[in-house]
């Protein structure tokens, strides 16, 4: 235990901004206050890390968001046990062609999620799902998760040495219950959300409220080599450094193995700003992941590193010392497309956005949209999902599109509206019919 109540400051306080760096279990999430926008605006690295201290709580095992009160700080932890974020409502899940849908929001055919109290905690294993984005089979294209349930991903369900990674996405629940009320999860539900919008000329079918959240994770087998640690490690070692979990898999004859995967990446958002607020950690183990593409780009963090840090040194932050937290960095934030100067913003993760790390989250991001499902052209009944600049070969948002995104958004004769950048819900939402 590294650091204790004693040193606490007030929940007040830390949503306010109104300490240094000290810190304590802050059993209040933080944002959806107008302290938290201020932060988000003004003290952008140190709300980052509030955050990700309160995500990496460890958290209740029969309750869904709740941390573990027993535990004085996130420094205080038992092995293989969740923390707040995996107690959310998990988003992915619903990819596993052929075997049961999971997913707790995004159902086959799809049904309206249960009340956020009736979320099943604990949850039978932790569910990993391979990476839709970097996966090499799949490429961002209208329906993609729907023509996947075709069964291009069957093969992928056993463990395969091409995909290095596996995903876990997850929401709190202000945005599940908004998805909940607002029928976000179905495409007749997105429909008629559209119609809505449309009759009032809306471009955007939600806006989510300001303590809405989501976090994305990629986790890697730490038993065996992965391409954070190509050499292999050992697991003793490794299970110091990482948060990390096991779960029951099947080895390569399908018989079952236990596996214990480690958390290499943790992307966080909020909507405290009007265009949600970006964050990026990583394992220190993952940092020089060359890129597929361009260059590397070196983390920044203005709470630890140069000369100016007040709450650590050289990527670690004081309270994170002694424990596996101390192995995670901070990449960076994003709060707006451009900055002072009118450059573009650039914020990735070296393993997620391997593809190219000088891309752009909010850029992406904003590109989620929807047009209803009826104006789909064939084969089937999907949401057109990554619309791309009018006028650019590939269909989708990419990599490569950085700085403030094109305002038009019409492809294929269709107006898109946006979806408040959660592209899971256009990627993921299945119809209430069951395609
Ligand atoms: C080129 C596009 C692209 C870029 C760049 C990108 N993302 Fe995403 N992101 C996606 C897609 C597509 C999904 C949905 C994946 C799914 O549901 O499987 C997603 C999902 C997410 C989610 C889950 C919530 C949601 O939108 O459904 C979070 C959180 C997230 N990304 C954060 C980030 C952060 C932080 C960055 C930058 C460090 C980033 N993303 C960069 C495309 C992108």
């Amino acid at each position: 235990m590294h650091t204790s109540r004693s040193l606490s400051i007030s929940a007040f306080a830390v949503a306010a901004g109104l300490t240094g760096v000290s810190f304590s279990a802050d059993l209040v999430e933080p944002g959806g206050t107008a302290a938290a926008t201020h932060q988000a605006t003004f003290a952008k690295d140190e709300f980052g890390w509030q955050l990700f201290f309160y995500v990496n709580q460890q958290a209740r095992a029969d309750k869904a968001g709740v941390p573990d009160d027993s535990k004085t700080s996130f420094a205080q932890y038992d092995s293989d046990k969740p923390v707040v974020w995996e107690t959310w409502a998990l988003a992915t899940g619903g990819e596993l062609a052929g075997a049961e849908n999971v997913s707790e929001v995004f159902k086959s055919p799809a049904t309206k999620p249960v009340a956020w109290e009736e979320l099943v905690r604990p949850e039978r294993q932790k569910i990993l799902a391979p990476s839709l984005k970097s996966s090499p089979l799949i490429t961002l294209q209208p329906g993609a998760l729907r023509n996947l349930a075709a069964g291009t991903l069957q093969a992928e369900l056993a463990p395969h040495a091409n995909i290095a990674g596996f995903d876990e996405t997850r929401m709190n629940r202000i945005t599940y219950d908004t998805i909940r009320d607002k029928d976000l999860y179905s495409l007749e539900g997105l429909d008629r959300a559209y119609a809505a919008a449309e009759a009032t000329g809306n471009p955007m079918i939600v806006d989510f409220e300001q303590s809405a959240k989501e976090v994305k994770a990629r986790w890697v087998r730490i038993d065996q080599k992965n391409e954070c640690n190509p050499d292999g490690a050992d697991l003793d070692t490794a299970k110091q450094r990482y948060h990390w979990r096991t779960l029951t898999g099947a080895d390569a004859a399908g018989q079952p193995e236990v596996q214990t995967w480690g958390l290499v990446s943790l992307h966080i958002i909020t909507k405290d700003l009007p265009n949600w607020f970006w964050v990026d950690f990583g394992h220190v183990d993952c940092v020089d992941v060359p890129p597929d593409s361009g260059d590397a780009v070196a983390p920044v963090d203005t709470t630890t590193r140069g000369p100016n840090a007040t709450a650590g040194a050289n990527g670690v932050r004081n309270e994170a010392r002694g424990t596996k937290w101390e192995n995670y960095v901070m990449h960076g934030t994003q709060v707006a497309f451009t900055d002072a100067l009118g450059k573009d913003t650039i914020l990735s993760n070296p393993v997620i956005e391997r593809q190219n790390q000088n891309s752009s989250c909010i850029t992406c991001h904003a590109r989620a949209a929807v047009a209803p499902q009826a104006s789909n052209l064939p084969p089937g009944p999907s949401i057109p999902l990554f619309l791309g600049k009018v006028g650019s070969i590939s269909p989708g948002a990419s990599f490569i599109d950085v700085g403030t995104p094109e305002p038009v958004f019409e492809s294929g004769g269709q107006r898109y509206r946006q979806i408040d950048f959660l592209w899971s819900i256009p990627f993921r939402a299945y119809s209430e019919t069951g395609n």
